[in-house]
């Protein structure tokens, strides 16, 4: 009896075990709907320079699709081929960089603008399959768009063939009902005027420079948000050291006790910003930051004075890994 009951759940679990499986299979080609962003392409000068400044700029671009041997050139904010292959290695497996020049090979130069646009804004790859979500552009203006990808086409294309993206057990199975692409909350502006306004600061810190996507704890499976605002906590490896070292991101909220910016003046902020990178691990696109005039980092600053006070002390922003 005993022994017929065993047989039967064993089957039952195999049944069970083998029917996940084949769901999670199918579930790794989901294809997503989503609209085409309205994105003109413009040889304007003024557009191609306000593209280059968002590039390599606030939008931190070459942080990440940057060639990765150029370190010392990204932490200058030097102008660097696009060409990725960075790695991320994630508890969901390894997730590529890709190449973003405009090479019709290995790179963006035969997708259509709409759908690379798409990919941004609503996290729907040209072939409907969902993007991981790295990237704050969901609700980045249809005119800053228009800047980034009218220049990402003048730039030199590079033959260079980066691995497709490979997830571990874990990451089908999170993939396959987990993961959702992320898309714009509410109706994204057609231009964000530039001035040092909080609205700007607002526009800049949550749309185009990511400073809440690490100031802010977030799900390493899903990238979900999953703590209070810009009051830091989040955790990432170091870039240099990774098995020894993480960091920490500190709290940017307007906290008197807890609040990394506590005494700080706007002056002391911009000159912070503009000084780069003072600890070697940190993963902040501190090169390309430095390349942010003092209008946009005043406008962020100001910004960050208007977020609700989040009490939570972040003791160090380095932190040694016990062996
Ligand atoms: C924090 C790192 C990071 C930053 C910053 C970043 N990217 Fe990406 N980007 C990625 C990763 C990772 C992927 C691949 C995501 C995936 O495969 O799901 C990607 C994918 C893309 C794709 C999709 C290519 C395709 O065909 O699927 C485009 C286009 C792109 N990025 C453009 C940009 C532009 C333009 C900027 C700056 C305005 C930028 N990225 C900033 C990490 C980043
Ligand atoms: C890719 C993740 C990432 C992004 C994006 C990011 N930060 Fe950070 N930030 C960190 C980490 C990690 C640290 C702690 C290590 C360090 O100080 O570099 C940090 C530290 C800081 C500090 C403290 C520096 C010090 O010397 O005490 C400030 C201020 C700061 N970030 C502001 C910003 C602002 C403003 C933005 C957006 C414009 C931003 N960060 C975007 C990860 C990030």
């Amino acid at each position: 009896m005993i022994k017929k009951i065993l047989k039967w759940t064993g089957i039952g679990l195999l049944v069970l075990v083998v029917a996940l499986s084949v769901t999670v299979a199918m579930r790794q080609n989901l294809k997503y709907e989503a609209p085409y962003p309205d994105i003109a392409l413009s040889t304007d000068s003024a557009t191609l320079k306000r593209g280059e400044y968002l590039v390599y700029g606030p939008g931190h671009c070459a942080d990440c699709h940057g060639k990765v041997d150029m370190m010392e050139a990204k932490e200058n904010g030097d102008i660097v081929p696009l060409i990725g292959g960075y790695q991320f290695n994630l508890p969901v497996g390894t997730v590529y960089v890709p190449n973003i020049t405009p090479d019709k090979e290995t790179g963006i130069g035969n997708i259509e603008t709409k759908a690379l646009a798409r990919a941004l804004r609503y996290g729907v790859k040209p072939d409907g399959s969902v993007v991981f979500d790295f990237m704050p552009f969901h609700n980045t203006s249809d005119a800053d768009m228009s800047a980034i990808f009218s220049y990402l086409k003048t730039m030199q294309p590079v033959k260079h063939e980066v691995p497709q993206s490979k997830l571990n057990l874990l990451g089908k199975v999170v993939k396959a009902f987990l993961i959702k692409p992320v898309g714009p909350d509410g109706d994204v502006p057609k231009v964000v005027e530039e001035d040092t306004s909080v609205e700007y600061g607002k526009y800049l810190a949550n749309s185009v420079a990511n400073c809440r996507g690490c100031h802010t704890k977030r799900d390493l499976m899903t990238g979900a948000f999953i703590g209070p605002e810009f009051a830091g906590g989040f955790e990432m490896e170091s870039i240099v050291e990774p098995t020894k070292y993480k960091c920490v991101t500190p709290n940017l909220t307007p906290d008197p006790e807890t609040g990394r910016l506590a005494g700080w003046t706007e002056q002391a902020f911009i000159n912070r910003l503009h000084g780069g990178k003072a600890i070697r691990h940190s993963a902040m696109p501190w090169g390309p930051f430095k390349r942010m005039s003092d209008n946009n980092l005043k406008a962020i600053y100001r910004y960050l004075q208007t977020v609700k006070p989040v009490h939570n002390k972040v003791e160090k922003t380095l932190v040694e890994i016990p062996a």
